[in-house]
Formats: structure tokens, sequence, C-alpha cells
């Protein structure tokens, strides 16, 4: 896995540019992985783009197809999309036949970090340029252009800042955690885990994460490993789930088991859906970092570039906000996804 330092120093740095975040910031140089589709003058060619998503695990999941879909139509780009069921043999799979239609650019999140490198390949020796949207892979850099997607180890130290917020306000002794993972092996699972550590390590001696383990990113999944974490481990007094709809399928749990959510168990995830700042308002959630879904615009835009041969940033980054449930209420009739 890149850690975020070499990941901006290495890529930045290799290509001379600026990062900046929430913006593509084009150079107007040409761009190492650009195929030349569309990028001369001329009559403007229509950009086919082949884009392999994860499933249809979450809530935030379906905002960001929705996203995708939406900026592609408004940006008159060709898409092609295929939903890989959360199987990294369908992404492949889905990578393999974009690359045997020609498409002009490949875009996809990949449900897991490894095992990318060989396909990866295959799109460069066919002059198809990778663009990586939400979750990054650990294969060399110089396969993929850009990543549009969020800091998730940042997320996670978000998570244990917020945290600490909560319990300041609603004190619990001692503090036993219970982690509801993402799916074993993604990108954000892996790096939630090890920021939310990080600050806990740094900070937090006296937090202790009693129980941890994967419910898939989804709801039902939320359920059953809470429902078994509620027998297991009945000193927990703190979940932070990987994301709302984890959090959404334990508080039915914890309700099913006579606790009150968000009081006997306090309950911190990230995502930010419309659903997980339903249960904020009722006091179920008590604190959601936000995860932007709604990358679609920024997608096209770097995907246009890439094609007119201009230089992107390695990572394009979205705003994202901290919400504690006593912002829900106001927050709520503005949220978009
Ligand atoms: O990769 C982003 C994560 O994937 C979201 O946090 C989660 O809800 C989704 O399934």
């Amino acid at each position: 896995m890149i850690s975020r330092r070499s990941f901006l120093t290495g890529a930045a740095g290799a290509a001379g540019l600026v990062v900046v975040s929430g913006s593509l910031a084009a150079c107007g140089k040409k761009s190492t992985g650009a195929s030349g589709a569309g990028a001369s003058g001329g009559a403007q060619k229509t950009i086919t783009l082949g884009f392999s998503q994860v499933g249809s695990e979450s809530g935030w999941r379906a905002a960001n197809t929705t996203s995708v879909k939406d900026a592609a139509t408004a940006a008159g780009i060709n898409l092609k999309f295929s939903d890989a069921e959360q199987k990294q043999e369908n992404q492949i799979q889905a990578i393999r036949d974009y690359i045997s239609q020609k498409v002009d650019i490949i875009s996809f999140s990949p449900v897991v970090s490894s095992g990318w490198d060989t396909v990866l390949k295959e799109a460069k020796t066919a002059k198809i340029p990778v663009v990586l949207t939400d979750r990054q892979v650990d294969s060399d850099q110089s396969l993929w252009v850009s990543l549009v997607g969020s800091d998730f180890e940042l997320e996670g130290e978000r998570a244990a800042n917020m945290l600490d917020k909560v319990l300041k306000a609603t004190p619990v002794t001692p503090v036993n955690i219970a982690v509801l993972e993402g799916t074993t092996g993604s990108a954000p699972a892996t790096q939630r885990a090890a920021g939310f550590k990080k600050i806990m390590d740094a900070s937090h001696p006296d937090w202790k994460i009693v129980v941890s383990q994967t419910g898939d990113f989804t709801r039902d999944g939320g359920k059953q490993v809470m429902a078994a974490f509620l027998q297991s481990h009945p000193e927990a007094n703190v979940l932070f789930a990987h994301n709302d709809d984890m959090a959404l399928g334990a508080i039915q749990s914890i309700q099913a088991a006579g606790k009150k959510p968000g009081t006997d168990i306090k309950i911190v995830s990230i995502d930010g859906v419309h659903d997980g700042f339903v249960a904020m308002t009722q006091g179920q959630i008590n604190g959601i970092v936000e995860c932007n879904p709604l990358l679609g615009p920024q997608l096209m835009e770097t995907v246009k570039a890439v094609l007119a041969g201009q230089t992107v940033e390695k990572w394009i980054k979205t705003k994202e906000g901290d919400f504690i449930a006593a912002d829900a209420a106001a927050a709520l009739p503005t949220r978009k996804y």
C-alpha cells in the first residue's frame, strides 16, 4: 500500500505538479498516460469511457453510480458501465472487455487494492489510459494516470477525532470499541483502520478495540456481525463502523438486544448518506465523517483532460465535512445523497 506521503510526493514530484485538493489542476503539458484519442484539433470525436463499478453494496455506492452516469451524460461522454458485484474477477474481465472494445479510456473503482498489475499492464500495452476512481491500488503508479477519490486514512483519523468529541460530551468508562470493518483488502477498510489506530495510539491510550470484524460495507453485514459482537463482547460501549450502511444494520441488532444505539453504544461512522443523517437526527448515530461519492463531474473533467494530452494531478480529492448529531437536523435538507 502506498503511504499518503509517498503517494503525493512521488506522483507530484515526478511530474513536477502542484497538488491542489478539490479541483483539477491541468497544467497544459502532455500527459504520459494520454492515448491521444480526441486530443487533436478538427472535429471532436465522442469519448468512450469504460467504467467498472465495485457493486451496489451501499447507499454511498448508489450515489456514486448515479453521479458517474449523470456526469457522463452531461459531459457528452459515451459511458460503458458494468457492475462487478464486489468481485475482483468480474472487474478484471470488464477491463479486458473494454480493452478489446478499444475504448478511449478506462476507469474503475477497485474492489480490493492488490492484484491489478497484469490487467493494468495490458491496458498500458493497448495505450488505453486508466483513471482510478474512489479507491487506490497498490500497483506501480506508472500503470494509471490519476486517482479521483478520498483520503481514507485521513477519514479514519477524522473518525477517531470525532469519537473523542462525542466522548468529551458524553463520557463512558472504560472505552471499549467494537469495529465493523469494510471489505477485507479494500483501500477504505485498510486505510480507515490505520488512520483510526494512528490517532488512538498517539492520543488515547485508554481506548481499547475489543473486537473488529468485516461487515463487507453492507447493511446486512453490519446487522449480522453486530448481533454476534453483542453476544461475544457485551462490554462494547462504542461502535466505529467503516460506513453508514453497516452502522444502520448494527442499530437494528442493538435495538433487538434491548440496548439504545447512540446512548448505550456510541456510534461513529463514515459516508454521510441520507439514512445515516436521519439516524443522527434520531440520536442513534453520534457522528459521521463525510466521504463524498459525487465524483462523477471531477472524473469526466479528468477524462477529458487526459485525452486532450494535458497533465493532471495524480490524486484529485473532494471537499468533505464532519457532522455530529447536533448538526444533523440543520444539514439534512441540504444533503445531496
Ligand atoms: O470506497 C468507498 C466506500 O465504499 C464507502 O465508504 C462505502 O460505503 C462503499 O461501499
